[in-house]
C-alpha cells in the first residue's frame, strides 16, 4: 500500500501503522497516512498454510482486507512452491490460498468474504515462478543484453496467466528490471553456488479491480540483504466515497420504485358484474346469466372462486359459476355463466340472498336477487 508524501522533502507525513500479519517466514505491514486512519475501517487478517503436508506456513499467504472509504481492498503477501519444475504446485498454492483464505470480523458482523470479493485486489511475494531457460549463461547473456522482453516470453507466470491457470484475471506492470532472483547474499552478484540458479523474477506485484493506475513497478537492487532483489510499486487507486445524503435518496428512490413495480404486477382481476337477478324462477328449471372476468392486471393470472373464510362453498349449493376457474393472460377475458341450477325448498334457501316479489305460491315461483360472493382467488404466475 503505497501513498503519495504530497510536501515531498522534509513533509514525511506520519504513516502509522494499520495492520500486521506473519506466518512463518511471510509478513505483511500496511501503513496508512495518519489522516487518513479515519477512513479505514473493518481491519481482519488471515493467514493460510500451503507447505509441508498442504499446511504448513513454511509457503503459503498472508493477507489484510479493509475498508477504505467505501472501496474494499484486500492485500495479500504469498510465497508459493519453488523449484523450477514446480510451477504446478505453485499454480496450486495460488488456488488453495483464494478458496481457503476467508476473512471474518471478529464480532461476526459482517458476511464471510474471499479475496476475489474485494474492489482492490494487490497480490505480491515470492511467487517463485521460473524462466523456462535450463541454461543460466543464455539467461544471462541476454539480460546483459538488456533483451528482458525477450526473456519474459520464457516466464512461467506469464504463460501460466496466458493459459490461465493462475492469476487468470490479475494485471501485471510490464517488467523493466533484470530478474531479482538469484544473488550472492551481500551482493549484485548472480548465485555462485554449485546450484547455479537460472536467474529468475520470482518477486512479482499482480492487481485486480477497477480504477487501478501503476505509477511505478521496479527493483531496488541496492538492497543487498537477501537472495532476492526486493520489488515494489506504485499505485494510484480512485476509491468510491459514498455521499451518504444522496445515497439514501437513491436508495428510497429505487424502494418506491420497487414498491411501485410490485403493484403493477400484482395480479388483477375484473367482473363484468356482481349481481344477477334471476326471475320466473321454477323448482328443478335451470337458468343461465352470463358474466365476464377480464384480467385487468398485467401479469397472467389463474382464476378460480373460493369460499370466504367462513364459508365452506364459494357460493350456496343452488347456483355455481361456469367455469369456476381458468387461466388468463393480461387483458384476456373469458365467458362465464352463472347458473341457477336447482331452487330448493324455500325454506332452505337463505332469506337473506332472496328478495321476494311475491307472497311464495304454490308453485315455487319467485324472483331472487343474489349477490355474487365475490371471493376470487388471483394468483399470479410471474413475479
Ligand atoms: C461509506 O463509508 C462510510 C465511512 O467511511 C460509512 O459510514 C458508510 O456507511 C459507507 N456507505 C456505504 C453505502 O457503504
Amino acid at each position: 500500500m503505497c501513498y503519495h508524501c504530497p510536501s515531498g522533502n522534509l513533509g514525511l507525513l506520519l504513516f502509522l501503522q494499520v495492520q500486521m500479519v506473519r506466518l512463518v517466514g511471510m509478513m505483511l505491514l500496511v501503513f496508512a497516512r495518519k489522516d487518513q486512519l479515519s477512513n479505514i475501517r473493518e481491519v481482519v487478517t488471515e493467514t493460510v498454510g500451503t507447505g509441508i503436508i498442504g499446511k504448513m506456513g513454511n509457503k503459503g499467504g498472508v493477507a489484510v482486507r479493509f475498508v477504505f472509504h467505501n472501496t474494499t481492498f484486500c492485500i495479500v503477501n504469498s510465497h508459493l512452491a519453488a523449484h523450477v519444475e514446480d510451477f504446478e504446485r505453485r499454480n496450486q498454492d495460488y488456488k488453495d490460498i483464494c478458496a481457503r483464505m476467508s476473512f471474518v470480523t471478529p464480532d461476526g458482523t459482517l458476511p464471510q468474504h474471499n479475496i476475489m470479493k474485494h474492489d482492490v485486489v494487490i497480490w505480491l511475494g515470492d511467487l517463485n515462478y521460473r524462466l523456462c531457460i535450463p541454461d543460466a549463461n543464455e539467461v544471462k547473456s541476454l539480460i546483459s543484453k538488456n533483451e528482458l522482453q525477450k526473456l519474459l516470453m520464457y516466464d512461467q507466470l506469464n504463460i501460466q496467466r496466458i493459459h490461465k491457470k493462475a492469476f487468470a484475471d490479475f494485471t501485471e506492470g510490464e517488467i523493466k528490471f533484470i530478474p531479482t532472483y538469484k544473488y550472492d547474499s551481500k551482493t549484485d552478484r548472480w548465485d555462485s553456488s554449485g546450484k547455479c540458479r537460472v536467474p529468475a523474477w520470482c518477486d512479482r506485484i499482480l492487481w485486480r479491480g477497477g480504477n487501478i493506475n501503476q505509477l511505478h513497478y521496479r527493483s531496488h537492487m541496492d538492497l543487498k540483504t537477501s537472495d532476492h532483489k526486493p520489488v515494489s510499486a506504485l499505485f494510484h487507486i480512485g476509491v468510491k466515497v459514498v455521499d451518504e445524503q444522496r445515497y439514501r435518496k437513491v436508495f428510497e428512490d429505487i424502494v418506491r420504485m420497487m414498491d411501485r413495480m410490485e403493484n403493477d404486477f400484482l395480479p388483477s382481476l375484473e367482473l363484468s358484474r356482481r349481481e344477477f337477478q334471476f326471475e320466473n324462477v321454477k323448482f328443478r328449471q335451470l337458468q343461465k346469466q352470463k358474466f365476464q372476468i377480464t384480467n385487468n392486471g398485467q401479469v397472467p393470472c389463474h382464476f378460480s372462486f373460493i369460499p370466504k373464510l367462513s364459508d365452506k362453498q364459494y357460493c350456496k349449493p343452488w347456483l355455481r359459476a361456469e367455469p369456476c376457474g381458468g387461466y388468463l393472460e393480461p387483458s384476456e377475458f373469458c365467458c362465464c355463466s352463472s347458473m341457477l341450477v336447482q331452487v330448493a325448498i324455500p325454506s332452505l334457501v337463505s332469506p337473506s340472498l332472496l328478495s321476494w316479489v311475491s307472497p311464495f305460491p304454490p308453485s315455487s315461483l319467485f324472483v331472487c336477487s343474489v349477490l355474487w360472493p365475490l371471493s376470487l382467488l388471483c394468483m399470479s404466475l410471474s413475479l
